[in-house]
């Protein structure tokens, strides 16, 4: 899809300039210490599910933002981390957060795009992406990104999915129109089996990890709105942020992320 991350889901029901839509995106997104829910006692959780993996894995992190994973994981082993980003602005951000977080040496900030990445095949005991794999497709990536993994490797994925029964019209409407590929965790586990992964682990993604994410990006919007008055995209861009942090609050019973551990088989 090559678009910016989770956000532009909220923009795509009005017809706007994409390359605009994205540039102010990143605006609102550039200085956040990640880019999508997420919490690092989820990629903890994850990561002590990829077992067995080697003392010091090689590990690719996909649409990896300004790093919040690629810090945790460096931190919570002795591996090494590819953190791969479209956006060189994400990715400078990643390289100063990893030097003053004194991993550095064992984070390899790249822009490149994640459905052409730049490396051999079987190259990583573990892929890693949290709130991006939607944009190539949930199956697609699970398909391409299988041959950069060893025999034996690991994908851990964070998908948006639908939790339990309750279809809530509000939400089934909002999500129809951003992200109709949306399922449950039974169709998005059978597509990953049927793609010849074995399941290792799933769980839900909980409340704080919606909050990690958008309590601070709700706090920038009234200084982005003064910056860009008179604008109707931004405006619209605003509103679209704001309408998804209000959704995903009245419905977090209904619909969240959801993540995946996945074992190439
Ligand atoms: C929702 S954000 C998640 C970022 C990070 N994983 C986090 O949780 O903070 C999705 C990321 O995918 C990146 N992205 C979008 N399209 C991409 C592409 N084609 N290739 C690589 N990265 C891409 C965006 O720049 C963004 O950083």
């Amino acid at each position: 899809m090559g678009e910016q991350g989770a956000c532009l889901r909220r923009v795509k029901g009005k017809v706007m300039d994409e390359a605009r839509t994205i540039a102010l995106l990143v605006e609102l997104h550039r200085g956040l210490a990640r880019l999508g829910p997420g919490d690092d006692e989820v990629t903890r959780r994850a990561l002590a599910t990829c077992t067995p993996r080697p003392r010091r894995p090689m590990i690719l992190d996909i649409g990896a933002g300004t790093g919040a994973q690629s810090l945790c994981l460096a931190l919570a082993c002795e591996g090494r981390v590819v953190a791969v980003d479209r956006f060189e602005g994400f990715v400078a951000e990643l390289a100063s957060r990893a030097r003053m977080a004194g991993v550095a040496g064992r984070i390899a900030p790249c822009v490149a795009d994640m459905a052409h990445l730049p490396f051999a095949a079987a190259s990583f005991d573990i892929a890693w992406s949290e709130g991006a794999a939607y944009l190539l497709g949930f199956d697609a990536a699970l398909d391409r990104w299988r041959p950069l993994l060893r025999p034996g490797g690991w994908l851990v994925v964070t998908e948006l999915a639908w939790f339990g029964s309750a279809r809530p019209p509000e939400a089934v409407a909002f999500w129809a129109r951003n992200y109709p590929a949306l399922r449950d965790d039974a169709a998005n586990l059978s597509a990953a089996r049927e793609r010849g992964w074995r399941v290792a682990g799933h769980f839900h993604l909980p409340a704080e990890a919606w909050l990690n994410y958008h309590a601070p990006l709700r706090e920038r919007l009234p200084a982005f709105r003064t910056r860009h008055a008179g604008d109707a995209e931004a405006a619209a861009v605003a509103e679209a942020t704001e309408t998804e942090i209000e959704l995903m609050a009245r419905h977090a019973a209904s619909v969240g992320y959801s993540c995946y551990v996945l074992q190439r088989a």
